[in-house]
């Protein structure tokens, strides 16, 4: 817990050394109104109203609209400005009855955070401390406290697993509201009561219980999912993941070990490891409807060989419509749709194009691709490269690290020439990371095979050590 929490005043350190100045401009824009105000001799007029609506735009719009998610679904935009919406109409509703904005930032900023990211968290910052601030009358002190408290939240929240992480972090912004409330009493303006103290612990305690208990709506209504609400899906006793266990073994055995590949490849390149295992669970789902027809399920007779490429073609891509009609069907978050769409990208089926080429070389490969789209974000892209180096590599007879590591090279080279991976951010450098991390675990997953040759009794001892090491590694 410590080191989460250390890790998270790290980043937030940095934070502040790379982007103090929005911090510094939100300050003056609530000076400048409220010193104009008085000059001017104003009350809040349509200049204040416009001012908010272009600080809305440059911190939320210009923030969320760089988040990829945000560009591949319009419902993350509602989502994000209905919690806004929703928390700014709570707290006016509180302090025009009790004279204090009731909710603190902490159920706003903590959802929006852990449903849809860092930046989106940031921005949702900067528009609950200016518009709470506005309410109270542009009190820089408030605006500072707002500010500080949100930006903490933010990144105590990022990175959550767990429900009670939720409630951690609730309990140290609750501390840091506190402390400031005491500085403000013995340094600054006393308040005669303690009442400031009391809502600053409590507020955001119990706002990390409203939190808790409305995530798993705001998850089904929108298909956005936190990562506790991912987790969740990701349990094996999902009823489609059972109906792909029953109908397709073969299938789902080749998802849970692509499952470890993914998890590994994001979690070196610091995207999301938890949509990267489960997105691999549910990528291959659609093979559920058909299964005899994917080489993996077969154990008699290829059905494939009775058919013309063209009709193999049309069943191969149906395993995608499908995946994606169950997504659908069972509410699975918007981003495991993705994954399932783009985990073959627009690539050619190529044993069909070269099988239907033989009767007619007039074919076109455009006939033969896969619908797509290519894979839009990190994770996608990691699935697709890991789906087809799943398959390779089961293919190697004596596989040996070398040979290994030249398979996982040449098949991530063959994707990346194809320019699938053009569209899913993924860098030269995350590539580079991302080969890395694959021949590491397919060589600790082969090592048993690998290493120790079967004939002397030392060497079996040494191979049922080995066994155990490579299971302990899956079991990470
Ligand atoms: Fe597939
Ligand atoms: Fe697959």
């Amino acid at each position: 817990m410590f080191n989460n929490i250390k890790k998270a005043l790290e980043d937030l350190g940095k934070f502040f050394a790379k982007k103090w100045y929005l911090f510094v401009s939100q300050i003056l824009v609530i000076f400048f109104i409220k010193y104009s105000r008085a000059f001017f001799n104003v009350e809040r007029t349509i200049i204040e109203y416009s001012i908010l609506v272009v600080l809305v735009y440059i911190t939320c719009e210009l923030n969320v609209s760089k988040v990829r998610f945000f560009k591949l679904h319009k419902n993350y935009y509602f989502t994000f400005y209905s919690i806004l919406t929703v928390g700014m109409v709570l707290n006016s509703l509180s302090y025009s009855y009790f004279g204090y904005p009731g909710i603190s930032v902490f159920l706003p900023v903590s959802l929006i955070t852990v449903l849809m990211g860092t930046t989106a968290g940031i921005a949702s910052v900067y528009y609950f401390a200016f518009s709470s601030a506005m309410m109270l009358n542009y009190s820089l002190k408030y605006s500072l406290f707002f500010l500080f408290s949100g930006i903490l939240t933010v990144f105590l929240t990022r990175r959550i697993n767990k429900r009670i992480d939720i409630a951690r972090a609730a309990l140290m912004v609750s501390l840091l509201q506190t402390f400031l409330f005491f500085i403000n009493e013995i340094f600054f303006i006393p308040v005669s009561n303690y009442r400031n103290i009391l809502e600053g612990f409590f507020n955001p305690v119990i706002s990390s219980i409203i939190a808790i208990g409305i995530l798993p709506y705001i998850e089904y209504a929108s298909r956005i999912y936190s990562s506790i609400g991912i987790l969740e899906l990701g349990n094996l006793s999902h009823p489609l993941l059972k109906l792909l266990s029953m109908k397709a073994p073969g299938t789902y055995y080749h998802s849970v070990v692509l499952a470890n590949l993914a998890e590994a490849a994001a979690e070196r390149i610091e995207v999301n490891p938890i949509l990267a295992r489960v997105g691999a669970y549910f990528h291959d789902i659609g093979k559920a409807k058909k299964p005899e027809f994917f080489i993996e399920n077969q154990q008699l007779e290829n059905p494939h060989s009775f058919l013309h490429p063209g009709l193999s073609h049309i069943v191969l891509n149906f395993h995608v419509k499908a995946g994606c009609e169950l997504a659908r069907k069972y509410r699975l978050p918007l981003l495991i749709e993705d994954i399932i769409k783009q985990h073959h990208g627009t690539r050619v089926q190529k044993f069909f194009y070269h099988k239907a080429r033989e009767t007619n070389p007039e074919v076109k490969e455009e006939d033969f691709k896969y619908p797509g789209p290519k894979p839009q974000f990190k994770e996608a892209g990691i699935i697709m490269l890991a789906d087809s180096i799943e398959a390779a590599v089961r293919s190697i007879k004596d596989p040996t690290p070398s040979k290994i590591e030249e398979m996982v090279t040449e098949v991530v080279n063959d994707i990346y020439n194809e320019r699938e991976l053009d569209e899913s951010g993924l860098t030269l450098k995350d590539i580079e990371l991302i080969i890395e991390e694959f021949v590491k675990v397919l060589v600790s997953t082969y090592h048993q095979r690998i290493e120790y040759p079967q004939d002397s009794p030392k060497n079996v001892l040494l191979q049922i050590k080995g066994g155990e090491d490579s299971e302990s590694e899956h079991n990470k």
